[in-house]
């Protein structure tokens, strides 16, 4: 499936799937809304980080199920040797970590050749002044609002800051990349991140993690205005 004139522009909410129960994957994904949700897709190597997820298989098995625009974020070493592979699994955004990237630019680059939007992402310890010189080439700038690896960590409000200086940024003309935050989103978290100039809001365990989740996707939209 492929081709629904999905948002592009804020306030999106972007459930995670590495909270969903993956034995029901499709049930999972029946609660985003194709006109208003991305879906997020962690991908983890244990190398980059101290985690191991999923390949482009789940992502290809995701995008049978929805028409969601898929938000593929990278946590690999040597993300440009799997950029072909998720976009040909249907991802519509690929995201890379500055801090796997020997030539960032090279990387966004590769990325947009595959038709792909590009994504860049900086880690809580990683400044916003590293990724300047990217801010002309990229569709999105994750600000990681945990360290990367796991879901349900607390989230970290030290990272408003970046958040802040990348919306100031932008507003000044840097580029035009949506702003993205990740990590211990959810109810409280996610109108900080909104009020500090957060376009998109990464959700897995507020929202898979609850007993409802289409109500808890459902109060997250309406926190963040959606
Ligand atoms: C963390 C991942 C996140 C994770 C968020 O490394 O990048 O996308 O799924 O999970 P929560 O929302 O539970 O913090
Ligand atoms: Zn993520």
């Amino acid at each position: 499936m492929s081709g629904i004139a999905h948002p592009l522009r804020g306030p999106i909410v972007a459930p995670s799937i590495l909270s969903a129960d993956f034995t029901r994957l499709g049930d999972a994904l029946r609660i985003i809304d194709p006109a208003l949700d991305w879906v997020h897709c962690d991908i983890m190597d244990y190398h980059f980080v101290p985690n191991l997820t999923f390949g482009p298989l789940v992502v290809a098995a995701a995008r049978r199920v929805t028409l969601a625009f898929l938000d593929v974020h990278l946590m690999v070493e040597q993300p440009e040797k799997m950029l072909r592979a998720f976009r040909d699994a249907g991802a519509d955004q690929i995201t890379v970590h500055l801090e796997a990237c020997e030539d960032p630019r090279a990387v966004l680059a590769a990325v947009r050749e595959t038709g792909a939007r590009a994504g860049l992402a900086i880690k809580p310890n990683t400044a916003l002044s590293a990724a300047e010189k990217c801010f002309k080439h990229i569709d999105l700038l994750l600000v990681m609002t945990v360290e990367p690896g796991f879901g349900g960590q607390a989230f970290m409000p030290a990272m408003m800051d970046k958040v802040s200086a990348a919306r100031a940024a932008r507003d000044s003309g840097a580029g035009s990349f949506l702003i993205e935050v990740d990590g211990g989103i959810g109810p409280g978290t996610a109108a900080t991140a909104r009020a500090a100039g957060a376009d998109v809001f990464v959700a897995g365990n507020a929202v898979f993690a609850q007993a409802e989740p289409a109500a808890a996707l459902a109060g997250l939209r309406s926190e963040i205005g959606a």
